[in-house]
């Protein structure tokens, strides 16, 4: 019978019986409880960062991030244009507009020369830098916080894909002045719906810690515009047991990207090009991203996928299709602010070149943490059965 590889969370025993302590308790919510505050001393401990705060998503991570660094009306955000709206909208969230930049076609993660261009252009309209890494794959964060050091502006990492990945003995997520994470289940680790803020500057925790609890600094006392962005007691209770396990899931994700992409490019060669990891780097892969050479192969890459995707591989998807510049809600942003903006449309309206060549190619594989070596193997042949079956010669 024909094996179909679909994506599940890995969701321990543990978590079972922790979500039971908390509906026996009667402590629901994120302001009461111990789950929560498990949680988040549990991730600051495995990231080697002073302060956690859990969110209620990476989306709402990510707004707290920008408005701790001061992100607000009528600033500019540079953020990579390969990555999901999320990474963008938290922007307009915050008042803000974000100027897209380019990325690197072998990383797939921001383009540092393209980003130094931008900031040297618009210089002290910049308020802050989103730097992602895509896929869990580590961008080049010592060229990215050298020009951001040169340029005073504020780095914010958007780790929502890459919990666990290191970039020169140090988790991603430390590097930055704020970093956001998400628990969405293709995630590291799940906790259902979910996110986290992590800093080491006392400031930016008690920002973030009023932001996300309506601007109250004690009990019924507003001093700030915020929102309801808490965590529950029930998703902590689920991300505190995965965090119990988190080392074993990121080696066995580890274990299966390396295998699956040994094994295809022995088979194909330069066809299928992987993401490249920086020096120094270890990623956590929580997708594998290839690019296809479609002229080689001589048909479309969403006739590949729907190929594959018949073939059994429901873990392939394309992640990401457009640009997030050329999407409508960012083509049509100038309408969506309420003030005029005040960068030069060939800024604001540039065509990414590196970005739609890599987004006319890529192909994504999630990579569930319950895959083992021996699936790598399938899950390659399978690749490779269909990629042949377009080009005989490979
Ligand atoms: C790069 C990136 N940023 C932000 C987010 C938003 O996280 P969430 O779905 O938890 O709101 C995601 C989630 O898919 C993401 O992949």
């Amino acid at each position: 019978m024909r094996r179909v590889f679909e994506y599940r969370p890995l969701i321990p025993e543990s978590a079972v019986e922790y979500v039971r302590d908390v509906l026996e308790s009667g402590c629901l919510a994120g302001t009461c409880g111990r789950f929560v505050k498990k949680f988040e001393d549990a991730l600051a401990r495995f990231l080697g960062s002073r302060y956690v705060i859990a969110c209620s998503s990476g989306t709402s991570a990510l707004h707290v991030c920008l408005r701790c660094v001061g992100v607000s009306y009528r600033d500019t955000v540079l953020v990579p244009a390969f990555t999901f709206v999320a990474t963008a909208s938290s922007v307009l969230h915050s008042g803000a507009f974000p100027i897209f930049v380019d990325i690197d076609v072998e990383s797939l993660n921001i383009d540092v020369n393209d980003l130094e261009y931008l900031l040297k252009r618009l210089r002290d309209r910049v308020k802050a830098v989103t730097v992602v890494h895509i896929g869990g794959v580590p961008a080049d964060l010592s060229q990215i916080l050298d020009v951001c050091e040169r340029y005073s502006v504020n780095l914010v990492e958007d780790c929502a894909q890459a919990l666990g990945a290191e970039y020169n003995g140090r988790k991603v997520g430390t590097f930055g002045r704020v970093s956001a994470f998400s628990f969405y289940p293709t995630k590291t680790i799940t906790t259902g719906e979910g996110g986290a803020v992590a800093t080491d500057d006392e400031s930016v925790c008690s920002i973030a810690r009023m932001f996300i609890n309506h601007g109250e600094d004690k009990r019924y006392h507003y001093v700030m515009l915020g929102y309801n962005y808490r965590m529950s007691e029930i998703n902590a209770a689920v991300g505190l047991a995965q965090l119990e396990s988190i080392e074993q899931y990121i080696n066995t994700r580890r274990e299966f990207a390396e295998k699956f992409m040994s094994e295809v490019s022995n088979m194909l060669g330069d066809v299928v090009r992987f993401q490249r990891a920086p020096p120094g780097s270890r990623p956590c892969w929580n997708l594998v991203q290839m690019l296809l050479d479609v002229d080689k192969i001589g048909v479309c890459r969403d006739r590949i996928v729907q190929e594959l995707r018949e073939e059994g591989l429901r873990i392939v998807t394309v992640a990401y299709p457009e640009p997030l510049n050329e999407s409508p809600l960012f083509r049509n942003v100038e309408h969506l602010l309420p003030y005029r903006l005040d960068v030069e449309k060939d800024v604001m309206f540039r065509r990414l070149e590196r970005c739609l060549y890599v987004c006319s190619r890529v192909v994504t594989l999630l990579v569930p943490p319950g895959l083992t070596r021996e699936d790598a193997y399938d899950v390659a042949d399978i690749f490779v059965r269909v990629i042949r079956r377009f080009c005989s010669s490979l």
